[in-house]
């Protein structure tokens, strides 16, 4: 999302007369995902259509040693494997501003002992649709009006009347200025996954991966003062002294949590260390720009839920990193 979409939404929040959702068409086919996306955000040549904004980076995954008791993941086994990663910032639009108030992501693709795992995560605990349809909607009611350059009010009042759902995650990007660092927020998968555990036992989990260091946002003056493009430099400055680690945990649900609607924020407190994910340097541009992390790409022992929204995740990737390797 842009600096000004973001803000129009923002000062939009959840409140606006509702009026009449829109009777426009909503198509949920793959193609019609990403076509919403671009609908919104434009279509950039060679850029994803979502995320759009983003560097790669290396380092490497050390599964934590408990981990197999937890899932009977044969990855796991493995003491160290390298990652790719790729840090971004949500949204279609390739010259988002570093301190606009949307999600930052972090996407990993760890391979070793014949298996891999692509893991997308972002930086607020909800997604902002719980089915395919919301998903759509929540774009369409923010494609911007040509008369003021912004989302039209009325049409974020109506979805959001309609799509109560689609409310929360822009309630949580309110709440807190854009991270200082990509270093200095915790991210979340959102979607839960079934890990398979020995003899057979099966549990839904989210992944959440939390910084070595604080959680911090920018200040109010750093928001007024800094570039807005600042992210990347900032990370190099960290990585020529240490690498960057992130913990990675299996949320586990309390009762009540809802497991497959990717837009509610759970409660559950139990967590279980997965490992650690140390990025050591900067990689370019071409190390991920011919590469798509794919939600659906699990290692044995991990499945994709019946989420609505994660199993409508699959193909779109894929098409638009057919739309931006054509261009
Ligand atoms: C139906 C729901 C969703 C659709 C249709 C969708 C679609 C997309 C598309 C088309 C891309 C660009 C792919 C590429 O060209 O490489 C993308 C990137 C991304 N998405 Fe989603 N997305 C959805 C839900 C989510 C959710 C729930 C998350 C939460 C973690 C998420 C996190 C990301 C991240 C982190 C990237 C950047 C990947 C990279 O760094 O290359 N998305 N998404």
């Amino acid at each position: 999302m842009n600096t000004t979409l973001a803000a129009a939404v923002l000062a939009l929040g959840t409140a606006g007369a509702a009026v009449a959702p829109s009777a426009q068409a909503q198509d949920t086919s793959s193609a019609g995902l990403v076509d919403a996306l671009n609908a919104t955000f434009g279509s950039h040549a060679g850029m994803r259509a979502s995320h759009a904004k983003g560097f790669c980076a290396v380092g490497e995954f050390q599964p934590a040693k408990g981990a197999r008791d937890f899932a009977d993941v044969p990855l796991f086994a493995q003491k160290s494997l390298p990652a790719n990663v790729r840090f971004s910032i949500g949204g279609g639009n390739p010259k988002a501003s570093d301190k606009s108030r949307s999600v930052r992501g972090l996407s990993m693709r760890v391979a070793g002992g014949g298996d891999s795992w692509d893991l997308l995560l972002i930086s607020e605990p909800a997604f902002f649709a719980a089915t395919p349809e919301s998903f759509v909607s929540f774009l369409q009611a923010r494609v911007l009006d040509p008369a003021t350059g912004k989302p039209d009010p009325a049409k974020v009042a109506a979805h959001n009347a309609a799509h109560p759902d689609g409310t929360r995650q822009p309630a949580l990007l309110a709440a807190h200025a854009a991270p200082s660092s990509y270093a200095s927020t915790p991210y979340f998968s959102n979607n839960a996954f079934v890990f398979s555990g020995r003899g057979k036992k099966t549990r839904h989990a989210r992944i959440v991966a939390e910084p070595f260091g604080a959680v911090q946002y920018l200040t109010a003056d750093e928001e007024k003062t800094l570039p807005d493009l600042f992210l990347q430099d900032e990370l190099a400055r960290r990585l020529a002294a240490d690498p960057v680690g992130f913990t990675l945990y299996a949320q586990l649900p309390a009762a009540g949590d809802a497991l497959l609607d990717p837009s509610t924020v759970w409660q559950g407190d139990g967590k279980v260390e997965l490992g650690r994910l140390l990025v050591k340097d900067l990689a370019p541009q071409e190390a991920c720009n011919g590469v798509v992390y794919m939600p659906l790409a699990l290692p044995a022992g991990i499945a994709a839920s019946e989420d609505p929204i994660l199993k409508a995740r699959g193909a779109p990737y894929a098409i638009s990193l057919s739309r931006r390797t054509k261009q």
